[in-house]
């Protein structure tokens, strides 16, 4: 058998290739990190753009901090089955797990000064495959690109005079977003909002045909309309505790809305509405049973990663989803890594 190489040029060329090696790694740290085009977006960016003034809450959500878990049952009627293969869409019952929250990063937030509130949500279907989806009440997106979005986040940190004026100004996209976030409708109860997944994805069917939809979870509770200024009133954290009484009278109930698009409309920008009168398929009631413990209970370690999802649904040339997904990993991971800094229990936690 033939003996390596051995002496100061084998020694060398072995030197060689570990200095290659360390170079190639630490120029793939660089890119990940953005060193190498600092202009990139990241998703560390991101959600450091996302902390309050005075720094994030260690051990919460980057986004969304304050909310309530629960669990309950997704209903399939079966009328989704044409438009995709996934099983969550064939007639039957298939668990749910989700988190009424509020779009804010401070779990202290009083319900009163937070217009956005969102609804994380998990379906298992019986074959194992899961489907995640994070949606909000408002019916468009502010901006139509994650780029836009950093800049909006950056925007109370600015030093410029009407800096809020002149992003409006410089993103005419944001127009119809602001009139539903002045609008007086709130709700006084998250049983009442619909929740809206505002990016579209692609369904696929048993014979693969593609179709690009958007989803939304619509109540079946009546709305009670509310001011911010009577909201208020009711207390700091008065949305949990209606639910927790809610929930212990009575399940509540949203309809699972598939919005059917047609050619042309836009599917890579969720800041623009699709035309009224779109094709719609009812799929299914999503029914919430059971308020589940926030403070370590069965949400705390889920990220409703809105990329993660069955086979039967992909997709589309929506670049939101993916640039979510990095940012979620990142909540994740940092709020993981502070887990000592979660409450173990709702005593604990911040009011
Ligand atoms: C580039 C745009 C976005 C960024 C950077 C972003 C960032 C985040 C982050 C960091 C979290 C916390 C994730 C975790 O720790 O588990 C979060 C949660 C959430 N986001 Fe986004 N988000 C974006 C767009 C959206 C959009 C378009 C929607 C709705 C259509 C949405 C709805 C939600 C909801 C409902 C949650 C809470 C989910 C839960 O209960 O865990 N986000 N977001």
């Amino acid at each position: 058998m033939p003996l390596p190489p051995s002496g100061p040029r084998s020694t060398l060329a072995s030197l060689a290739v570990i200095a290659a090696i360390c170079a190639g790694a630490i120029g793939a740290l660089a890119y990940t990190a953005g060193w190498l085009s600092p202009d990139r977006l990241t998703s560390t960016k991101l959600v450091d753009a996302l902390a309050p003034s005075n720094g994030p809450v260690p051990g919460y959500r980057r986004n969304h901090a304050k909310g309530i878990c629960f669990t309950g049952v997704f209903e399939a009627n079966g009328n989704g089955a044409a438009l995709s293969r996934a099983r969550a869409f064939q007639t039957g019952r298939h668990p749910a797990l989700g988190r009424f929250n509020l779009g804010t990063p401070d779990p202290g937030a009083p319900d009163a000064t937070v217009r956005v509130r969102g609804l994380g949500l998990q379906i298992t279907a019986e074959d194992g495959a899961v489907w995640r989806t994070a949606m909000i009440n408002a019916p468009v997106f502010p901006v139509s690109s994650p780029e836009a979005f950093y800049a909006l986040l950056r925007v109370p940190a600015s030093k410029a005079p009407n800096a809020m004026a002149a992003f409006v100004a410089a993103h005419p996209e944001f127009a119809p977003f602001g009139a539903w976030a002045k609008s007086p409708d709130w709700t006084a109860s998250y049983a009442q909002e619909p929740y809206n997944g505002l990016n579209a994805f692609l369904l696929i069917n048993a014979s693969g045909a593609e179709q690009a939809v958007r989803w939304s979870f619509r109540p079946q509770a009546q709305a009670e309309r509310i001011t911010p200024g009577d909201l208020a009133k009711r207390g700091e954290a008065y949305l949990e505790r209606e639910i927790i009484e809610r929930v212990a009278a009575a399940p509540q109930r949203w309809s699972l809305i598939l919005t059917v698009a047609e050619p042309g409309d836009p599917t890579a920008d969720p800041s623009r509405a699709w035309p009224e009168g779109r094709r719609s398929v009812e799929a299914g009631i999503l029914v919430v049973e059971r308020i589940e413990p926030e403070a370590d209970g069965p949400c705390r370690d889920v990220n409703f990663d809105p990329t993660i999802l069955p086979d039967g649904i992909r997709v589309s040339d929506d670049p939101f989803p993916a640039a979510r997904s990095a940012a979620y990993a990142r909540s994740y991971d940092l709020r993981t890594a502070e887990a000592k800094d979660y409450p173990r229990s709702a005593a604990e936690a911040p009011r």
